[in-house]
């Protein structure tokens, strides 16, 4: 994993031991590593460079919702993309990380009314729509404000994508996205209501796209939607090409070829003359991220060989909700163990708090340290309260520098909010 490496067979998240961010902030703990971030986002950066010219880069537009705290919202900000939000939550993170409107997109599916009207404050630069409740909406708030907004319209290509059922987006049986003739009308319609711009269309199909070649027909058929709505006279000048490119969990992970897939935008989406924009969550921040764990026991029954962390599935759910798979590995290197096959599981009471079933790993003992690997997006950013655990804390690094981004939830802020009613003794 960039920016986790051994060293003197300890794990380090770049130039720190691990075992050091467990004297510092305790155990579990989501480490980020802020060189391996930049380099994700150089690397997608500079295939575009490769393949399209200098002034037609897309513009990179983090989708927060894989990891939101504002130290990495900021870091993301100084590489100089632009923002995804999907609720009123993401937008003012962004604005406390110092994104302006004009680089920030709402994608999201719902869009509520206080949601709408903050985004339109802060002039963010579109709103992408699912729905002609939600145009009218956005073209009403638009008008109170006396404001004009831009809107693109997301398209259902009914393409296959996403590396799990719950998080595939792109067929027509998913809520997202509408048809071609769909969107033809609502573009129509739109183009003569006051208060939004029509300015392009949006496609993303799924999370962690390990079908790569799904992208090449679902941009294909963008395309032909432009091309059929510049038949009849309206204006597209922006396309909206979405995020899901998948990052490797195992070492059997399908990757995306950034220079092919940077072709395919040069083939098919760059000759459409528009501006072009990308959504890439996971990718920027999945591996740069670990989920630092204590093993508290390791319990043996008839059956099984039981691990148990510090750590569980309220730190982090995606293992159970998705089947999952996570590297896991001990922080000191444990040469001259044996190898024992565990199931990796956490306190929580309930048996889906399982990381990993049978999973073969060196010998570890009570106390030692164990890292979740690729736990950067979509770890924290889903963690819960459950069973009363307090979120736990997270540490950005940057060569050796070392920050508390977020701090430990203490017992009293488990009950922030909450009040006894008047009406008990
Ligand atoms: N754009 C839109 C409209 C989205 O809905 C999403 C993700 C993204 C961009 C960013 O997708 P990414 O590049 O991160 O794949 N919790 C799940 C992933 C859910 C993704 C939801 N939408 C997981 O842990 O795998």
């Amino acid at each position: 994993m960039n920016g986790f490496t051994e060293k003197n067979g300890i794990l380090h998240v770049d130039n720190v031991p691990l075992p050091e961010i467990a004297r510092l902030a305790g155990t579990p703990a989501y480490v980020y590593s802020a060189s391996s971030i930049r380099a994700q986002y150089e690397a997608l950066k500079s295939a575009f460079e490769k393949k399209l010219p200098a002034d037609r880069q897309p513009l990179l537009c983090y989708a927060c919702k894989a990891n939101s705290n504002i130290g990495i919202l900021k870091l993301l900000k100084t590489l100089g993309g632009g923002l995804e939000i999907v609720s009123e939550g993401e937008l003012y993170r962004g604005l406390e990380a110092g994104f302006k409107g004009e680089k920030i997109i709402s994608t999201s599916f719902g869009k509520n009314e206080a949601e709408v009207r903050a985004c339109m404050d802060a002039d963010i630069r579109q709103f992408n729509v699912e729905a002609w409740e939600e145009l009218e909406q956005i073209n009403k708030i638009a008008a109170e404000k006396g404001k004009k907004a831009n809107v693109l319209f997301r398209l259902n290509p009914n393409v296959s994508g996403g590396g799990h059922a719950k998080i595939s987006t792109g067929r027509k049986d998913h809520k997202f996205g509408n048809t071609e003739d769909k969107i033809a009308e609502m573009y129509r319609r739109a183009a003569g209501m006051k208060h939004v711009n029509p300015v392009g269309i949006s496609v993303h199909i799924g999370s962690q796209v390990t079908t790569v070649e799904s992208f090449r027909p679902a941009y294909e058929n963008v395309a032909a939607l432009v091309k059929r709505l510049r038949a009849e006279k309206l204006t597209v000048e922006r396309l909206d090409i979405g995020g899901g490119f998948p990052i490797a969990y195992d070492s059997s992970s399908t990757l995306l070829d950034l220079d092919a897939f940077a072709q395919w935008v040069a083939e098919i989406i760059l000759p459409l003359d528009t501006e072009i924009q990308l959504e890439p969550g996971r990718y920027m921040v999945g591996n740069a991220g670990v989920l630092l764990t204590e093993t508290l026991y390791v319990k043996e029954t008839d059956a099984r060989k039981f691990l148990v962390l510090d750590a569980a599935m309220n730190d982090l759910i995606r293992p159970t909700l998705y089947e999952a798979y996570h590297g896991i590995r001990p922080v000191v290197t444990n040469a001259g163990r044996n190898t024992v096959s565990y199931d990796v599981v956490g306190p929580i009471c309930e048996s889906g708090d399982t990381f990993a079933k049978e999973r073969p790993l060196t010998e570890i003992r009570k106390g030692e340290l164990v890292v979740i690997e690729s736990a950067g997006a979509y770890g924290f950013s889903m963690a819960s309260n459950y069973n009363s655990r307090p979120l736990p804390p997270e540490i950005l690094v940057d060569g050796d520098k070392i920050a508390v981004i977020r701090k430990r939830q203490t017992l009293s802020d488990l009950i922030r909010g909450e009040s006894l009613p008047d009406w008990l003794d």
